[in-house]
């Protein structure tokens, strides 16, 4: 395996440095020197991805550490000193559209960057996907499912849905033959469980012996009014659109109710997403039928090209 961390000639391990904060903002955690900057580039790499998305400060703040305990084994590897092995499982929990699956995507991926996993890719499952329909079904399934998350991370949706049948339904078979996995050496996977805060809080009480298995445990709040405006704007921005101002005010009146009202179904993000991407089709009509075809027009969502009234938005 390559190594992509370069340490120190000198042998000294110094991660965590004082001198130079990279950049001035809130978005590096990490403080290394200047002169150490290159030896870094993974997590450079992870935090440049991770500042494309707002907030979510509690994942860009593991990461660090993850990376500095990762740095810090390798210098010490280096330096003939024991190397201690520490479980990367973990569980999401979160509404829908808080990024969940996004930030286990950059996590494989930072994983593979860092040698940890050797693929680096998502595996994304639920509930049917790991249970089966008669006894030695679901191990089998599991299994498989397992297999093709090997090297990378399998990330089990709604988690808490393979507990529902209690002692006699087959997803526990599917929850003892991942704990097998994840036991057994051989399988080099990060299994990370995802779901609604509560029910996974409820999901890891039935099961006694999960929770130690999964030291590493994310909240995903839902995303502020303002954060959800950053979150549309950078959407837009990033589809080179920008909002009349109209628009935007439209879009923060219709937000905060929104969020209101659906409470715990709202979407976040992908609502969101869904919300400028219906805007773009709304445009485009707009545009055509009006013969508006400048840049202007081109680049500009109106209040209208918005359904804020009866929205068609798929909210989920
Ligand atoms: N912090 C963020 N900044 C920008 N976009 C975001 C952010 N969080 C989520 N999104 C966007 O919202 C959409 C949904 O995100 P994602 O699929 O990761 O959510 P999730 O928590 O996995 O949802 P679910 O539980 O419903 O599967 C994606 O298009 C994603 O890019
Ligand atoms: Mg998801």
């Amino acid at each position: 395996m390559s190594n992509p961390i370069n340490t120190k000639r000198n042998g000294r391990i110094n991660v965590v440095l004082n001198q130079t904060r990279v950049e001035k903002d809130s978005k590096t955690l990490v403080y290394y020197s200047e002169q150490d900057k290159e030896k870094h580039e993974v997590l450079k790499k992870f935090e440049e991805k991770m500042n494309q998305y707002v907030g979510l400060k509690d994942v860009k703040r593991l990461i660090n550490e993850i990376y500095a305990w990762l740095y810090v084994n390798r210098c010490r590897e280096e330096n003939g000193l024991k190397v201690s092995k520490q479980v990367l499982h973990m569980i999401f929990k979160g509404n829908p559209g808080t990024g969940k699956t996004t930030v286990a995507r950059l996590i494989a991926e930072f994983f593979h960057d860092m040698n940890v996993l050797e693929k680096g890719h998502l595996l994304e499952v639920e509930r049917a996907d790991l249970v089966g329909e008669y006894i030695g079904h679901t191990a089998q399934k599991t299994r498989e499912v397992i297999k093709k998350a090997q090297g990378g991370v399998l990330f089990v949706d709604e988690a808490y849905s393979l507990a529902r049948g209690g002692e006699k339904d087959f997803g526990k078979e599917a929850i003892d033959t991942m704990v097998k996995a994840m036991e057994d050496q051989q399988h080099d996977f990060v299994l990370i469980l995802a779901g609604y805060s509560k029910e996974m809080d409820y999901f890891m009480s039935l099961n006694p012996g999960l929770p130690s298995r999964f030291p590493i445990s994310m909240e995903f709040p839902n995303y502020s009014l303002e954060e959800l405006i950053d979150i549309l704007m950078a959407m837009a921005s990033e589809r080179e659109y920008k909002l009349s101002q109209e628009a935007t005010r439209h879009l923060r009146e219709h937000i905060k109710i929104i969020r209101f009202e659906q409470e715990r179904s709202f979407s976040n993000g992908r609502y969101i997403r869904n919300l400028v991407e219906e805007a773009i089709r709304k445009q485009a009509v707009r545009l055509l039928r009006g013969g508006l075809f400048e840049r202007k027009h081109l680049e500009t969502l109106e209040a209208d090209d918005f359904n804020f009234q009866a929205s068609r938005v798929n909210t989920q």
